[in-house]
């Protein structure tokens, strides 16, 4: 099957279980590694509003817990007429384990919409290699994987 109809419906499956009640808006999120697996994640709000969390970051957080630390596709999809692309923090979230070239689509229940890189999404990006370059991590001070 094409990667990105599979994250696709990955996503899609996902969004079923999105727990959304406060803001009623259901999102879904499907990654993608270099060694084909695939993990998905969905919105989950809380009473607290502030603590609710993102799809993606769902999505991040399975490929974590099986052992993989790198994103090379990320699905968001999402219902309504404005197209749903990740969050400002889901982009930095993203970048962690993310080149810039990594590929962002955008999905509406109907399907595919659109692509960005992620590097189109969060321009000049603070990330991993800022910090390993830094004299404190370069000093050995501090292990990175
Ligand atoms: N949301 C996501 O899960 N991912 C996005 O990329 C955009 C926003 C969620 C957060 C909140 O539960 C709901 O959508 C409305 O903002």
């Amino acid at each position: 099957m094409d990667k990105v109809q599979a994250l696709f419906e990955a996503a899609v499956a996902a969004r079923q279980n999105a727990y959304a009640p406060y803001s009623g808006f259901k999102v879904g999120a499907a990654l993608i590694t270099p060694s084909g697996a695939i993990f998905s994640g969905a919105n989950a709000e809380n009473a607290a509003y502030p603590i609710g969390t993102c799809a993606e970051t769902g999505a991040i957080s399975a490929m974590i817990a099986a052992g993989e630390r790198r994103i090379a596709d990320i699905l968001v999809v999402a219902d309504g007429g404005v197209l749903t692309t990740p969050c400002g923090a889901c982009r930095q979230r993203i970048r962690e384990f993310a080149k810039a070239d990594a590929m962002v689509h955008a999905a509406g229940l109907g399907g595919h919409r659109a692509s960005f890189t992620l590097g189109q999404l969060l321009p000049e990006a603070f990330g991993p290699d800022n910090l390993t370059l830094s004299e404190k991590n370069a000093s050995g001070d501090c292990e990175r994987n």
